[in-house]
């Protein structure tokens, strides 16, 4: 099982974390993935100036943003596994 959080935090809220979560919900279930990822919203991850900040296990990825989600995916979800 793959943990992803996705920081609500106010900055990150502001840079567009529901979109984030939105997307990341949607390319959850177009690749059927249901059962392998484990998405969680969070507080503030500690980075608010790099928002949107997510966690994928132990890593950090800052920088995400509703234009550049489906890339994250790919790169971090996808080809991690
Ligand atoms: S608000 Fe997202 S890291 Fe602080």
């Amino acid at each position: 099982m793959i943990e992803i959080s996705v920081c609500i935090g106010s900055s990150c809220h502001i840079k567009g974390s529901y979109k984030v979560i939105k997307s990341l919900q949607e390319l959850i279930a177009r690749y059927s993935m249901d059962d392998q990822v484990d998405l969680k919203a969070s507080f503030c991850l500690g980075h608010c100036a790099d928002g949107v900040v997510i966690k994928v296990g132990d890593r950090y990825i800052n920088s995400v943003n509703p234009q550049n989600v489906e890339s994250f995916f790919r790169t971090f979800i996808l080809e991690s596994e």
